[in-house]
């Protein structure tokens, strides 16, 4: 109100120091005081009923030891008010004296009340010597203390400074000038046109809160990509870019011999044992598989063929029928190498769409069609294991996968690439080193430099299907298939700063993080 009624008298407040608050005889200099008028000069320009400008001062303020002093005197003018008058009482020894006025008032105040005259010696004590004194600290700390300034200059100041009894803060002053909406009355105005107001006519000459048309509204509640879904995408884009197609992947209940028997994975396997694998218990067993297929490849394991001397141990058909969660999409690629190779086998297909196949193969057709087409294929979904979980591992993730079939591929056709794709992730630094899977030969880990963690990290796993696995399919020889995969999670994790796995899939997964994950970008 009182600002109001300045501007309404003289229309503009040069200097907000310079208002004096009702009741009070000093203008409201202290930084304090400003600190309460820009709380009013914000509510009234929010109401646009006026407008200020800041400035800034240096202004000095009492330390904890100075605002004691300006209450209770400097130390030496203590020292001198504990003593009794020369001749009027018995001397103050220096004991008694620290017991009056504590350790740290006597040390200081002493030495400056002898310097000033005001006290001295007699016998062993000390004693007044003059009646009455002028505490002229106190009465300067009072003045900085109200005014934020002294009448005597800066020279005073600095000593003051000096002494620690004062520092500088930065402070804040305003000029202020009427608003578009200025008006002397401080009623709030309102923001709802209500029954009562239209019946008692109040609604003429009230006064109406602005419609912010600015204001953000509430943010919406909407659904929101989990960054897993966000990376897969990116991926996928990927493979499409490179004219891959998208393998169906919809069973996650695959066979042994799906998972790992038509992969030419040996029966006594390790990966195959419940601590690895989960089986089902309810159906425990699948139907039989396609009868020749099966014979081929049961032999091959168990005595070898197409160049391979085999396992030589014995075949379990209950271990190939075993029910069990795919613990790799290479269950899938090998369905689809199956399908791919269906012509080659001699039987009719229908779906000559060419949905999944190429139709130019590298070295070209051969003079007789024997009925293989080149492909390139990709999956990315979800698959199953055993594993103890910790921060880095759940048993469950998805795994990226792809497959290129054609004639005459070479290990460098993988290196090569291995080295596009991975570059087309943003992994600018691949290195290869060999590796053991029993369905490829040569195998090789993918290891990729990683520049904020500063040393190479394993990203995947590839190799060449081996002939075990491709012949019994019934591709013909010259037929190279590349595969190789890797982990959904790990770039998702690197990607977005996550080192616990928990904090990315489950239940502890918070929500916002959720909806606030950036869009990726490789
Ligand atoms: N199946 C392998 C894995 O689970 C990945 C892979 C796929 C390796 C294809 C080679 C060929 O790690």
């Amino acid at each position: 109100q009182l600002i109001l009624d300045t501007l309404d008298k003289h229309s503009k407040i040069h200097d907000t120091r310079q208002l004096i608050i009702p009741g009070q005889q000093e203008p409201a200099a202290s930084q304090d005081a400003q600190i309460i008028i820009l709380g009013a000069l914000n509510s009234l320009l929010s109401r646009e009923m006026i407008l200020y400008e800041s400035h800034e001062v240096l202004s000095n303020v009492l330390t904890p030891e100075g605002e004691q002093i300006a209450k209770d005197g400097s130390h030496e003018a203590r020292v001198w008010a504990a003593l009794p008058l020369k001749g009027e009482g018995s001397a103050v020894n220096a004991v008694q004296l620290k017991k009056l006025v504590g350790d740290e008032t006597a040390k200081v105040g002493q030495g400056r009340a002898f310097k000033s005259g005001w006290i001295g010696k007699e016998g062993d004590g000390f004693v007044k010597l003059i009646p009455t004194i002028t505490d002229a600290t106190q009465l300067d700390l009072q003045e900085v203390g109200s005014s934020g300034t002294h009448k005597s200059g800066e020279k005073l100041l600095a000593d003051l400074r000096k002494r620690k009894l004062v520092t500088q803060k930065k402070g804040q002053w305003f000029t202020v000038t009427k608003g578009s909406s200025f008006s002397t009355s401080t009623a709030k105005p309102e923001t709802d046109l209500t029954v009562e107001m239209l019946t008692s006519g109040s609604w003429k000459t009230s006064t109406y809160k602005k419609y912010n048309f600015e204001a953000e509204g509430t943010p919406t509640n909407g659904g929101a990509l989990h960054p897993l879904l966000k990376v897969r995408e990116e991926i996928r884009n990927i493979f499409l870019e490179m004219g891959f197609a998208e393998m169906p992947t919809s069973s996650f209940v695959e066979s042994g011999f799906w998972c790992f028997d038509a992969l030419f994975v040996p029966q006594q396997h390790p990966a195959r044992d419940l601590q690895d694998t989960f089986y089902l218990s309810d159906p425990k067993n699948s139907l039989h598989p396609e009868k020749e297929y099966y014979k081929r490849v049961s032999t091959v394991h168990e005595h070898g063929g197409f160049g391979s001397i085999g396992y030589r141990a014995p075949w379990s058909h209950e271990e190939s029928t075993k029910l069990l969660l795919r613990t790799h999409t290479t269950a899938s690629s090998a369905h689809m190498l199956y399908k791919l190779a269906a012509k080659c086998r001699g039987e009719k297909v229908d779906d000559e769409s060419g949905e999944y196949t190429h139709a130019g193969s590298k070295t070209g057709a051969t003079e007789q069609d024997d009925g293989f087409r080149p492909a390139k294929l990709f999956s990315i979904d979800r698959v199953f294991r055993n594993e103890t979980m910790d921060a880095t591992h759940l048993a469950e993730f998805h795994q990226v996968e792809g497959v290129v079939a054609d004639r005459g591929l070479t290990l460098a056709d993988l290196l090569g690439f291995m080295r596009v794709f991975f570059n087309k992730m943003g992994i600018e630094k691949v290195r290869f080193k060999p590796a053991y899977n029993p369905y490829t030969e040569p195998s090789m880990e993918i290891f990729a430099f990683h520049p904020l963690l500063d040393r190479w990290v394993e990203v995947g796993n590839s190799g060449m299907f081996r002939p075990e696995m491709l012949e019994p399919m019934g591709f013909p020889k010259d037929v190279r298939v590349h595969g190789w995969g890797l982990s959904l999670e790990r770039p998702t994790m690197i990607r977005y700063g996550i080192n616990n796995i928990r904090t990315l899939v489950g239940h502890k997964v918070p929500i916002e993080s959720i909806e606030n994950a950036a869009a990726v970008m490789f």
